[in-house]
């Protein structure tokens, strides 16, 4: 069962795969972060031509809210990726959306989705056990 506001945070993601800097994959992420208050803030992936740096579109959109002084209230996340199949955010990337959920005390739901399938999931199903900020105090 997919809310309005997962509907327009699915949509946000798709938009934001439009801008997609991946020409050595050709693999178009996008990613949309719902915050509490119902603001957004996405990303898409940003490939370079030395391929391991290539920064996860769940990666700059944690980048660009922490920027713009966001540290908490993370509710939901979409993810998609080009093709017909559910993506999963990737190990690293669920470490970055684990710092700034643990930040504000929220476990977020994870909308991954496909072309006919939206996969939801808690941030802690897909990292149990995760290492964060509270273990440095
Ligand atoms: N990618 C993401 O943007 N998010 C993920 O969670 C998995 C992978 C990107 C990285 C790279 O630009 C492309 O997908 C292929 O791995």
């Amino acid at each position: 069962m997919s809310s309005p506001a997962d509907d327009a945070l699915i949509a946000a993601a798709r938009e934001a795969a439009r801008n997609s800097y991946s020409p050595y994959s050709h693999f178009a992420v996008g990613a949309a972060l719902r915050f509490a208050g119902g603001s957004t803030v996405t990303g898409t992936n940003v490939e370079n031509a030395s391929y391991g740096l290539a920064l996860c579109a769940e990666t700059v959109a944690v980048g660009k809210a922490m920027a713009d002084g966001i540290r908490g209230g993370l509710e939901a996340v979409a993810v998609t990726g080009p093709g017909d199949e559910v993506i999963t955010p990737c190990g690293r990337c669920r470490q970055v959306l684990n710092e700034l959920a643990q930040l504000g005390g929220t476990d977020p739901d994870i909308l991954c989705v496909g072309a006919s399938e939206v996969r939801r999931m808690k941030l802690s199903e897909l990292l149990p056990h995760a290492f964060g900020p509270a273990n440095l105090e």
